[in-house]
């Protein structure tokens, strides 16, 4: 049985991390399959596939949890050297994820702790149910967020409010996540799948060169001063520039039709 179940609808994937039993917290196997994955979809695109994935949506399996974190019960029978390479393989990963030229949204259906809040973190969007329950509770078990979230948590809602969540290591609900800014969006009971595709599939009716190179404008322009950031932003509207997607877009505005991008 694969830990990550992969579901494809045109230019949309559906990942599940399939552990409810562990309430899909990250196995080594679960990792290797989830960098297999963001290394797949972010490999094959580029100008001109146009039949490629561009969105990702990112879930659990079951009704209680998104991701409870690093998977526990494992990590008692791992080595020091064991959890070193663990951190630095999902390091290594949601980095990867966040710099693909996908884009990823995290729809969270119930907990997500420590990796699981990190693993949300380091996608583009998260959407949460409202049984979601979100915390960095690292230090309750003796460690620090090793998967980027000290800093990607910080970035996102600032360090106050960051230091709060982390050093406290308390749990936060789903209207708390949203009022802070750490999760996008509240969705109705039962309804966040359906959402979160509806979401995907309009960013992916988006010329998908622009929605890479905007994604990346705002992740690469967040840590520099601001001229150096709006030159970013110039180089990145360059490189939509010279596009057909982008003559495409001023033809169907002309002709009064939905754009038909092809990613060139
Ligand atoms: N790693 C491994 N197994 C885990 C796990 C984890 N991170 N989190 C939960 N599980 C297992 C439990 O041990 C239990 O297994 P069992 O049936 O063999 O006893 C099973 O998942 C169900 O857990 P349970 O606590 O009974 O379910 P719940 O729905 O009441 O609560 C959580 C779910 C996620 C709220 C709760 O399990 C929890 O707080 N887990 C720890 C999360 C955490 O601290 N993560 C941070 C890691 S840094």
């Amino acid at each position: 049985m694969p830990e990550l179940l992969v579901e494809r609808r045109d230019a949309v994937e559906l990942w599940t991390l399939n552990g409810a039993a562990r309430r899909n917290a990250i196995s080594q196997a679960l990792l290797r399959e989830l960098e297999e994955n963001v290394d797949r979809v972010s490999a094959a695109r580029g100008p001109g596939e146009t039949g490629d994935t561009r969105v990702v949506v990112l879930t659990g399996a079951g009704e209680q949890a998104f991701c409870a974190g690093a998977d526990l019960k494992e990590r008692a029978t791992m080595s020091e050297d064991d959890v070193r390479g663990f951190l630095e393989g999902l390091r290594r990963t949601l980095r990867k994820l966040e710099q693909s030229r996908c884009v990823f949204l995290a729809a969270i259906n119930g907990s997500a702790f420590g990796g699981g809040t990190e693993l949300s973190l380091a996608c583009d969007l998260r959407l949460a149910a409202p049984t979601a329950e979100l915390g960095l509770t690292e230090v309750k078990l003796g460690i620090i967020p090793g998967g980027g979230g000290t800093q990607r948590l910080s970035r996102l809602i600032g360090p106050g409010r960051a230091k709060d969540l982390i050093l406290s290591g308390r749990r936060v609900n789903a209207a708390e996540s949203f009022s802070i800014g750490l999760v996008n969006r509240l969705t109705p009971e039962g309804r966040l799948i359906e959402l979160a595709l509806t979401l995907a599939e309009q960013i992916a009716a988006n010329a998908p060169l622009a929605v890479a190179e905007a994604k990346h404008a705002i992740d690469e322009g967040l840590a520099l001063p601001l001229d150096e950031a709006l030159a970013l932003e110039h180089r990145h509207y360059e490189a939509v520039l010279q596009t057909e997607d982008r003559l495409e877009g001023l033809r169907a505005f002309a002709e009064k039709r939905p754009p038909r991008f092809t990613g060139r």
